[in-house]
């Protein structure tokens, strides 16, 4: 009897070593990703703050979780490989236009906190597509 429990003691000290050594993988890769997305990071362009509060860019959007809308990665990636993406997308955050990813249309400037120039909307679509 005791001699058959030694075998099996052993094969579950294996599998345990076997499992820590995943979970030791496991880490390293996530360590990994978390250090490729900070690297990716140095390519996102800089919040354009005072633009992004004065226009409640926010308060319905995330960077990266989907909310009352599109998250801003999600975006980005849609549009990677559309050329002309930011025009159209500028005159979008300007003027308005049928929404693209559901029924919910984005509101107006006017409605956002007041009226956006071409410049600005120029900063904030480069900055959404950047991340
Ligand atoms: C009141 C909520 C709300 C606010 C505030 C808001 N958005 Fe949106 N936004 C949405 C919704 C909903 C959509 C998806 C509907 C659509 O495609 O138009 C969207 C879509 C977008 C898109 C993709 C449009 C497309 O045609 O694919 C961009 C880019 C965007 N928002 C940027 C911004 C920026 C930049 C700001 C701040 C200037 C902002 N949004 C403020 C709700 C909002």
């Amino acid at each position: 009897m005791a001699c058959k429990r030694i075998p099996l003691a052993h094969g579950r000290l294996h599998s345990l070593r076997r499992l820590r050594a995943s979970v030791v993988f496991v880490r390293t890769v996530a360590v990994l990703a978390v250090s490729l997305q900070a690297a990716g990071a140095f390519a996102e362009l800089p919040e354009p703050t005072d633009l992004v509060d004065q226009q409640h860019c926010m308060f319905c959007h995330t960077s990266d979780a989907p909310f009352l809308a599109p998250s801003f990665h999600q975006i980005a990636e849609h549009y990677r490989d559309t050329p002309n993406a930011s025009t159209m997308l500028e005159d979008k955050l300007r003027h308005g236009g049928k929404a693209h990813w559901g029924d919910m249309a984005m509101p107006l400037p006017e409605d956002r906190g007041g009226p956006l120039s071409a410049g600005d909307a120029r900063t904030l679509v480069r900055w959404v597509l950047s991340q």
